[in-house]
């Protein structure tokens, strides 16, 4: 898909790979609606992108609200007559061990890591059917292929966006719609400090990459067409291993990271 003059819509602009895809699509002409919480983040953003050709909208709303998931494609269509890419990138990590996690927590990382995924999905197909395209990308973790202590309720949440992501790639396999699934590592954003039950110590960081990185990445699966996208090759191989060699994983996790409680 050509990217200038497309409408895309990314969740989770206000910050981290969000911010950073919103500016790569803006450098790249397209039309950006950016969506989170912090409404001033998305003002300051829209100003820093005038500067690039096509236009800029941003809608300030929780995305735990379904009600503003609907919105979001709504208003998107009426300001635009369009929704050509939906990003769903917004998402919420926690840091404590399953044991300790509190259940308002894993509700909260559910609502936003899944369920507005799944709403903003179900507002969208019906326009991009009537569009006649349309691309849908979610933004899972390698994590969904390997729980590590500390986080394994939010990476059982990834593990839900992969699979509901692939899931929604055969069932629109004889539609205009692309599916795809993005497979972050460790990237350097702001989501291991505002993890929910964190101080933002005691990070994991196999390996770092720049939130520029997975942007041109996301960006590239849109013009490319791409439907399942890792970002490095130790991330691939950490995403393939893991499937292949469940208990071998779970030695190595066992041998470098905490023992568990
Ligand atoms: N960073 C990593 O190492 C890493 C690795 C693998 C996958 N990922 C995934 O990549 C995606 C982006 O993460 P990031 O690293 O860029 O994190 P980030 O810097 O913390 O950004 C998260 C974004 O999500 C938005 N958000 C969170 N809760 C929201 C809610 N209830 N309603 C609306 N917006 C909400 C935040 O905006 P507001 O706070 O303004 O609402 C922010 O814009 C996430 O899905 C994450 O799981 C990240």
């Amino acid at each position: 898909m050509q990217v200038a003059n497309c409408v895309v819509v990314v969740t989770g602009a206000s910050a981290g790979i969000g911010r950073a895809t919103a500016t790569v699509l803006a450098e790249k002409g397209a039309h950006v609606v950016v969506v989170a919480r912090r409404a001033e983040r998305l003002e300051t953003l829209v100003a820093d992108l005038a500067q690039f050709p096509g236009e800029r909208l941003a809608l300030a709303g929780d995305l735990s609200d379904t009600d503003f998931c609907h919105a979001v494609v709504e208003q998107t269509v009426a300001h635009f007559g369009r929704i050509d890419v939906l990003i769903n990138n917004a998402g919420l990590g926690h840091k404590s061990y399953l044991a300790d996690l509190p259940l308002e927590h894993a509700r909260a990382i559910l609502d936003v890591n899944v369920l507005a995924v799944l709403a903003t999905s179900q507002a969208a197909i019906p326009h991009m059917r009537r569009q006649g395209r349309g691309q849908i990308i979610n933004i899972s973790s390698i994590l969904s292929a390997r729980p590590l202590p500390n986080t394994a309720f939010y990476s059982a949440s990834k593990s839900m966006v992969t699979a509901l992501t692939r899931g929604l790639r055969m069932e629109l396999r004889n539609s205009p719609i692309v599916v795809t699934t993005i497979y972050p590592g460790t990237t350097q954003t702001e989501f291991h400090d505002s993890a929910l039950g964190g101080d933002g110590t005691g990070n994991v960081a196999v390996t770092r990459v720049s939130a520029e990185k997975v942007a041109r990445k996301i960006v590239n699966a849109v013009e490319k067409g791409r439907t399942e996208v890792t970002i490095t090759p130790l991330d691939w191989a950490f995403v393939h291993l893991n499937r292949l060699f469940p208990r071998l994983g779970d030695w190595v996790v066992g041998l470098f990271l905490v023992k568990g409680k």
